[in-house]
């Protein structure tokens, strides 16, 4: 027994291990299950007294020994790992985070609420899945009135006497502002709009619009013009001259198209605004006393302005956008194009 003590602890003292795998390897050749030093303490357990006495000091040292120089090597092992520097090279640089872009509509929609809002006009939101009588009916448009045709309608339950159908523009979101807001009323509302068009570079089944409306005592048409003014300079630049042509529209008398200067030629005429020195933005008017009184206000006391826009329109003067369907396709190229709008 004290011959085997002492080959072990020689075997011990000149234990060498390089690596971690070594180290667990001289583990289990002297501590494991059935290694040696394991094994001397089994026959230790069947000695006499005398025997053990003489024995059991110098194999409880031994197995310290095994324990110490293993836990020694354990851990410089690793210590020498670290001092080597980590596996990584931490100097690299990292894969890029990619943050995503605002789309166009959704930058030009933020833009447009943020100029109406410094005017004090509150955000409206309405169904896109309205009834007849809000899209049409409440905005003077009467059953076979010929100006519905002006609108290709998707209709979700049709043979009814107020059909369910998806909007096809955003006054109807006025009717419900005027059913109930309290007066005066300033309010914009954009939102989704739905028409059975053929999809092309011009015109599209989906897009989108943001209404407007301002309805107090004495409000005239020289306000509209005024809102009309200032919004299209804060949009389009403080030199943007404005221009009305008269126009129609069942829910607004009188009733005008905008346009807005050309702010790429400044007047001089180019192929963006056609020669003409000027770009359609809107649909506007003074809302006709039919509409304020199909919603209940006094078209005595009351009256008011509207104003309607298409963003996608707007956002293709502002960033010379030239085919509508770039902003329904997600096409990686084209929304990239905005990374640099963007607010963080
Ligand atoms: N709703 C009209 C359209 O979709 C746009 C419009 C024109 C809205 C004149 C208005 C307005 O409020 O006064 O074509």
């Amino acid at each position: 027994m004290k011959q085997r003590i002492e080959q072990i602890l020689a075997e011990i003292n000149e234990l060498k291990c390089k690596t971690q795998k070594e180290v667990e390897e001289a583990r289990v050749r002297l501590l494991g299950k059935k290694g040696e030093v394991t094994r001397l303490f089994e026959e230790f357990r069947t000695m006499d007294k005398e025997r053990k006495k003489e024995f059991g000091r110098s194999l409880n040292e031994l197995k310290q020994a095994a324990q110490n120089k293993i836990e020694e090597y354990k851990n410089s092992i690793g210590e020498e790992a670290n001092a080597a520097g980590p596996k990584e090279d931490l100097t690299m640089p990292g894969d890029a985070f990619e943050l995503g872009s605002r789309h166009p509509v959704s930058i030009v929609r933020q833009e447009i609420v943020d100029i109406f809002r410094k005017f004090g006009y509150d955000v409206a939101e309405g169904p896109e899945i309205e009834d007849d009588y809000h899209v049409f009916e409440a905005l003077n448009f009467p059953p076979n009135h010929p100006a519905r045709d002006m609108q290709d309608t998707f209709f979700v339950s049709a043979g009814h006497p107020n059909p369910l159908l998806l909007r096809t523009h955003t006054s109807s979101v006025q009717v419900r502002a005027m059913e109930n807001m309290k007066l005066p009323i300033r309010v914009i509302c954009p939102g989704r709009v739905f028409r059975n068009e053929a999809i092309s570079a011009r015109a599209h089944c989906i897009f989108h619009q943001v209404e407007g409306l301002y309805i107090d005592e004495d409000v005239t048409f020289a306000d509209l013009k005024q809102a009309i003014l200032l919004f299209a300079r804060e949009m389009f630049g403080p030199e943007t001259e404005i221009r009305m042509r008269p126009s129609y529209f069942p829910f607004t008398e009188p009733s005008a198209e905008v346009d807005v200067s050309c702010n790429i030629c400044h007047g001089k005429g180019c192929n963006i605004c056609k020669g003409t020195g000027w770009l359609e933005i809107m649909g506007c008017g003074m809302v006709d006393p039919n509409v304020l009184e199909a919603s209940g206000i006094d078209s005595k006391k009351y009256s008011g302005f509207a104003f309607g826009m298409g963003l996608e329109r707007i956002a293709m003067l502002k960033w010379r956008v030239n085919d509508l369907r770039h902003y329904f396709e997600n096409d990686m190229r084209f929304l990239k194009e905005f990374n640099t709008s963007i607010e963080v």
